[in-house]
């Protein structure tokens, strides 16, 4: 891999950022909440990779009407609307009991314009319980900011590259499907100097009751995910690898239900991956997938994971 990304002592634990992942299984932003429910109640989350925590913005968020969420084939349709407490509360009353927990955590935020992205970004830095920041420029639930930083090239490159200038912390950006060419918008990202790339949030959907003859969805259309959008992330994942190859860290997301569809997005390039949807029908995904890579690279007798990472690409990987 790249010089970011570095294999370390057994056969699932890497170094990103001079970081060190336990495993490259991550929960995804929006999918785990702020990772306490799971980790009071149902198991020690210091066995994740990495806790993505649900977008964060400046000020407190109610977020969306109701209906917020609809069961969709393969998927599921959610228009939540960035609801968070805020920034403040999150360090003060959540960051400490997150921090007991020895595993990486990322914060995903989000702002109705440049400077709320800003002063987020400034009020995590000085957070030493927070390691990464994930950029959310691609919520299609919300009227300002999200996608629409996300989908014009030139707004995400002035971001990015104003973030960078604001923070010491690397900076994952997380970026939307919704777009033509998922290649101009990760080449904003590139240009701007981000330290990698989440691949992908939702699709943009729509489902109508029959009986009402009116979208279910309060807002009308939510981001699509689950199972049903596996294919088109591991595409995205796979292109954005073809161009950049080793030299800008891919964390795939999307449809990831079991340990094959994880190692979907590694071979395809993602150096870490996400679970998202998985969560709310079985929260202990995350920990089968872990089990499943392992058992899987001992089968098929991978000294690492990593000699994985884009190896359905005919390029050479270290
Ligand atoms: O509506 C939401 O809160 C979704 C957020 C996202 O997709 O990033």
């Amino acid at each position: 891999m790249g010089q970011t990304v570095k294999p370390t002592e057994d056969s699932l634990s890497f170094e990103m950022f001079g970081i060190r992942f336990k495993n490259p299984v991550w929960t995804a932003s929006g999918c785990f909440s702020y990772g306490l429910e799971v980790a009071n109640n149902l198991y020690d989350i210091s066995q994740l990779g990495a806790v993505v925590v649900k977008g964060l913005s400046y000020k407190p968020r109610t977020g969306n009407p109701p209906q917020r969420i609809v069961e969709t084939p393969c998927g599921m349709l959610n228009s939540i609307g960035l609801q968070n407490p805020g920034v403040e509360y999150f360090t003060k009353e959540i960051l400490p009991q997150l921090k007991k927990y020895d595993t990486v955590i990322v914060a995903n935020i989000f702002g109705e314009d440049e400077e709320e992205y800003i002063k987020v970004a400034q009020h995590l830095d000085k957070e030493d319980g927070v390691a990464i920041l994930e950029l959310n420029v691609s919520c299609p639930n919300v009227k300002k900011g999200g996608i629409a930083f996300g989908s014009d090239p030139e707004v995400l490159y002035s971001l990015v590259k104003r973030l960078k200038e604001t923070t010491g912390k690397p900076i994952l950006v997380k970026l939307s499907p919704n777009i033509t060419n998922i290649l101009d918008t990760a080449q904003a990202c590139v240009e701007g100097k981000a330290d990698g790339l989440v691949l992908i949030n939702t699709l943009l959907g729509m489902a109508i009751d029959v009986e009402r003859e009116e979208p279910i969805i309060g807002m009308k259309t939510g981001g699509l995910s689950g199972p049903a959008i596996l294919p088109v992330a591991v595409r995205m994942v796979y292109q954005v690898y073809e161009k950049y190859g080793t030299s800008v860290p891919i964390v795939g997301v999307g449809g990831i239900s079991d340990y094959r569809d994880a190692l979907q997005h590694i071979l395809a390039g993602a150096v870490a991956v996400q679970i998202g949807t998985a969560n709310f029908y079985d929260p202990y995904s995350p920990l089968k997938v872990i089990k499943g890579i392992k058992e899987h690279i001992e089968r098929k007798g991978y000294s690492h994971y990593i000699k994985m990472v884009g190896k359905a690409h005919k390029i050479k990987v270290s």
